[in-house]
């Protein structure tokens, strides 16, 4: 399989960056910047480099600098934003900070020289900027290929080192012709041949998997979420009857959830356990009210159910999970800054009692793990269920998290997605759910004054969850889910809408 290395320099846009490689059937890997020499670079036969944004300036002590030789190994290099900036300065250039101040937002783009990097992008054009510093002398050899009013040099290119750099951010929506170059790069300038399917990716790790884990038990989290599903799933295929499903009901699901995964997998033939552990959950998130302490909390006390579950079994050798490449990247397995730990992959306490961890999707996003799904043949309904985070409603009642609080949210939570669910489903918002704040106010039901709790409703549009859009839900839809809030959950008297983009805000509350 043909590979295109991401260079990690701190930027936010990273995950992006590998998703608009992957959608043109490209495998992309994302590694910090100083993981691999050259030599390893080049032992690993990448078909082409990334070096991604980042937030500092190439000239500042400690910036992040990889290893120079890779600009010389013979390998197709991009730089992209601080990525275009440190090739241009490792291979003599000059960076300073634009005479102008930083540039931010859609710009105007014009082409300068015609080059295979911009083949089918028009003379102008609009991209996406946010920079402070740019590339003001170009080193011998390179030509610039396009510019903005304050950035002389916005994409430039060297095609005897095979060195290219755009100031600009072509994985962001807002580049209008971003994508085309993109492909450019890849196709044009990398050669890839467009070699990584999903198909191809399922029977290669059912097979793998069938080897690796030949005469083991295997003991799967089963969250009833997409992602733990789809391994559930893909490693019954590979180890069949020797792979055990723990579904720990922590007593944080949505309404009626615990019944709907238990149905759905023993239909589907999966060895399913069933542990009812609401009670203990509860009793070790008494009296904690930190979000993080939460996340871990819970991540340790699913390792610990697992590790009981696995005892009573006997011979268990093997845990499985379902973490994917998002959880990997933001726990900081990656170089980007930690975001919050989720409870698969940053949570996992040190003492672990088993031998191995198996996580077959660690490599795929979460479009490519729905496709995965789909091709294993689990039902739609599971494949298209919206996110839900680990950690469940535990996140999402802030504060304290008590039994009656669960049973409040559920019952409201149930509601709006009710009421959000009668838009067709084109206009659906890619994740809805309540959230019970920890703020009481006044209200007024019948004669009398009531002091209770406020409901938030959150809806996000977004493409991968990395950056998400408050849904424009139309009102009526909304309203209808606060008067029935308010009328059917007892102890609510305030139900509202966040607007909120991510960033600054994220997607769940804690
Ligand atoms: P945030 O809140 O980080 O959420 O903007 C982005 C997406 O991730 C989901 N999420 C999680 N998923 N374990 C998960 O598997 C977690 O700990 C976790 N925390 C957030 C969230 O629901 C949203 O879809």
């Amino acid at each position: 399989m043909e590979k295109i290395l991401i260079l990690d320099f701190g930027g936010q846009y990273n995950q992006l960056i590998a998703r608009r490689v992957r959608e043109q059937n490209i495998y992309a890997e994302i590694l910090p910047y100083d993981r691999l020499s050259a030599d390893e670079i080049r032992n690993r036969q990448y078909k082409g480099i990334i070096f991604t944004g980042g937030p500092n300036s190439v000239y500042e002590k400690g910036a992040p600098v990889c290893d120079p030789k890779v600009l010389y190994c013979g390998i197709p290099v991009l730089g992209i934003c601080y990525g275009a900036q440190l090739a241009a300065y490792l291979c003599g250039g000059t960076v300073s900070p634009a005479d102008t101040g930083s540039e931010y937002g859609k710009t105007l783009l014009h082409r300068k020289a015609a080059h295979k990097l911009f083949e089918g992008v028009p003379e102008e054009s609009i991209c996406w900027m946010s920079h402070t510093d740019s590339v003001s002398l170009l080193p011998d050899s390179f030509v610039c290929l396009a510019a903005t009013e304050n950035c002389e040099n916005a994409a430039f290119a060297d095609d005897i080192r095979r060195v290219y750099g755009l100031q600009f951010h072509p994985e962001v929506t807002h580049t209008e012709y971003g994508k085309r170059i993109l492909s450019n790069f890849l196709l044009q300038i990398c050669g890839c041949s467009q070699d990584w399917q999903t198909e191809g990716f399922v029977q290669q790790t059912i097979e793998r998997y069938r080897k690796e884990l030949a005469g083991k038990k295997v003991l799967l989290a089963l969250s009833g979420g997409v992602d733990s599903s789809v391994a559930a799933a893909l490693l019954h295929k590979a180890v069949g009857e020797n792979l055990v499903c723990v579904f720990v009901d922590h007593g944080l699901l949505r309404k009626g959830e615990g019944d709907f995964v238990e149905q759905t997998f023993k239909a589907f033939g999966l060895n399913l356990i069933r542990v009812n552990a609401q009670e203990r959950f509860f009793y070790k998130l008494a009296g904690v009210t930190e979000p993080e302490r939460k996340r871990k909390i819970i991540g340790e006390e699913f390792i610990r159910v697992f590790e009981e579950e696995a005892k009573k079994m006997g011979e268990i050798d093997v845990l499985a999970q379902g973490t994917i490449y998002p959880d990997v990247i933001e726990s900081g397995r990656g170089d980007s800054a930690v975001i919050k730990s989720h409870h698969n992959v940053g949570g996992l306490p040190e003492r672990m009692t088993f031998s191995a961890i198996a996580e077959p999707l660690r490599d795929l996003f979460k479009d490519e793990v729905r496709r995965t799904g789909e091709l294993l043949g689990l039902p739609k309904e599971l494949v298209w269920r919206q996110p839900f985070p680990g950690p469940g409603l535990a996140v999402r009642v802030l504060g304290e998290v008590t039994a009656e609080k669960v049973r409040l949210l559920q019952e409201a939570d149930a509601i709006f997605r009710e009421e959000a669910d009668t838009l067709p489903a084109e206009d659906r918002p890619d994740q809805y759910f309540a959230v019970l704040t920890d703020t009481r106010s006044v209200g007024v039901m019948g004669d009398a004054r009531t002091y209770g709790c406020t409901v938030a409703l959150r809806a996000v549009v977004t493409d991968d969850f990395m950056t998400a859009k408050p849904a424009q839900i139309p009102y009526e839809v909304l309203e209808k889910a606060s008067v029935r809030i308010t009328n059917e959950v007892p102890g609510v008297s305030r139900v509202v809408y966040d607007i909120t983009s991510k960033p600054p805000a994220t997607v769940e509350w804690e």
